[in-house]
């Protein structure tokens, strides 16, 4: 009766959609329990590429019952139009299960995000623009709009009429917008209301009970370790709880039912948005590896930041999360350099620290103490046993396994869902 959660280990985009799409074979459900639309997910399933947002990756594949766990954010529009693009390209997604809980994310925060990160100016944290933070806040301000609001029409207008009180004069007198009225969100919201209906449900009842009769439920995570509000690189974090911790709150499950974390990490680091990344590459390095490994955001289109594993991260990361296991990513992508640098400690300020330092100045001044790994040439994206691999990156793998401190249990070559080295089962 294992529940797993899987979540990614730096800053995103570390390939956890193709590492839930790995294990759905073996799931019965698959739980977003975070985030909204600033995740974007790509699986590869037979060279046909689906990038997903709001929906769990769990949705590819039939027999998964994919569910969006109350500690989503939901933008309605978003959600359909995804809905209608997966069933135009023939993928059933009838089976979706969405919490009552959930909170909608309404027109209005959308503007506020795009104006708020404008106004910020160059103390802009980068966000996706969706909407996300200012939803969130919401929530925390106990005036956000939940699913189950949309199936009692006068509740939904209060909340609508409350939310505007404050918003409008936002809108109006802060950012110089427009004003919008109840009846415009009311109207909105209430469009999708009958579509969405028999979707809903108490998820934290249904997946609870899951549970009891046997059945493997994984809790997947938008965003990773180093965007979590708490536990990131605060304030250049998104605004929800993307941690181990983060999917008992969002799905309704209790800590004791978690068997495993997977944590998933790509063999060098990767982000999108502005925020401090000591092993970032800003000359030709970067270049070459956000050419090698496609590095550009799914949801936004953005080049993201590239730069070498840091293994201070791989052990906060475990230490945060609990991990079980870990998925390293695109270890193709590191082929054909002649030395591959990992960063085992931070110099800050001329004082070395083996883990995170403990404030925001530390971490802004770190500068990366690497040791250096021997590369390998050629394509090894054919691999499919860690004995096929060249003897340098099986040393990589090694290496890396040491330093972060928990097991590498499978190892991405390639985008597809084929491309993996498994090394031990994810689910035990
Ligand atoms: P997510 O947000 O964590 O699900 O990751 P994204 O989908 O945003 O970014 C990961 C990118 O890497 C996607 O384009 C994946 O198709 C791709 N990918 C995942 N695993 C591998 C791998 O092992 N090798 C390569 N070359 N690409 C991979
Ligand atoms: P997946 O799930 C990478 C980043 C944004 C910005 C910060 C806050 O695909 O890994 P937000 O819109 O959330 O308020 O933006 O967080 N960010 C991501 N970066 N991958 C993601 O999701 C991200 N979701 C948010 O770029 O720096
Ligand atoms: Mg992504």
């Amino acid at each position: 009766m294992p529940a797993i959660v899987l979540i990614g280990a730096q800053w995103g985009d570390e390939g956890k959609g193709k590492a839930t799409d790995l294990l759905s074979g073996s799931v019965d459900y698959v739980v977003k329990f975070n985030g909204g639309n600033n995740a974007g997910h790509t699986v590869v399933i037979d060279g046909e590429t689906y990038a997903l947002h709001l929906l769990p990756s769990g949705i590819l594949s039939s027999g998964v019952v994919p569910v969006i766990g109350n500690g989503v954010v939901i933008d309605l529009g978003v959600l359909f139009e995804e809905i209608d693009a997966l069933e135009a390209r023939g993928v059933d997604t009838s089976a979706l299960i969405v919490s009552a809980n959930a909170h909608i994310l309404p027109p209005y925060n959308r503007t506020l995000d795009k104006v708020v990160e404008r106004f910020l100016g160059s103390r802009r944290i980068g966000t996706t623009g969706r909407g996300v933070g200012p939803t969130y806040a919401d929530k925390m301000s106990r005036v956000g709009l939940r699913i189950q609001d949309l199936f009692d029409e006068k509740i939904l207008r209060q909340k609508v009429e409350g939310a505007l009180v404050q918003k409008n004069q936002l809108l109006v007198k802060v950012f110089n917008r427009r004003a919008v009225t109840v009846d415009e969100i009311v109207d909105e919201l209430l469009s999708y209301a009958e579509r969405l209906r028999p979707m809903v449900r108490d998820t934290s009842l249904l997946l609870c009970q899951a549970l009891d009769d046997g059945r493997n439920v994984v809790l997947e995570g938008g965003q990773a370790t180093l965007l979590d509000v708490d536990h990131g690189t605060y304030p250049f974090v998104t605004s929800s709880n993307p941690t181990a911790g983060g999917a008992c709150t969002g799905a309704g499950i209790p800590p004791a039912r978690i068997d495993g974390v997977i944590t998933v990490m790509k063999a060098y680091t990767t982000r999108v948005g502005e925020g401090p990344f000591p092993t970032e590459l800003t000359g030709a390095d970067g270049v070459r590896l956000r050419k090698d490994g496609g590095e550009f955001g799914v949801t936004t289109g953005r080049p993201r930041r590239c730069g070498w594993l840091d293994a201070v991260i791989g052990r906060y990361a475990v230490r945060i999360n609990g991990t079980t296991d870990f998925v390293l990513t695109k270890l193709d992508v590191l082929s054909g350099w002649d030395s591959i640098p990992v960063c085992v400690a931070y110099d800050v300020d001329g004082v070395r620290h083996d883990e995170m330092p403990m404030t925001q100045t530390e971490f802004h001044h770190a500068k990366p103490i690497y040791e250096y790994f021997e590369g390998w040439d050629g394509d090894i994206s054919g691999a499919r046993r860690l004995a096929d691999l060249p003897a340098a990156a099986r040393r990589y793998v090694d290496a890396v396994e040491e330093m972060c401190g928990a097991p590498i249990s499978a190892v991405g070559v390639g985008p597809g869902r084929e491309s993996i080295i498994p090394v031990r089962d994810l689910i035990r």
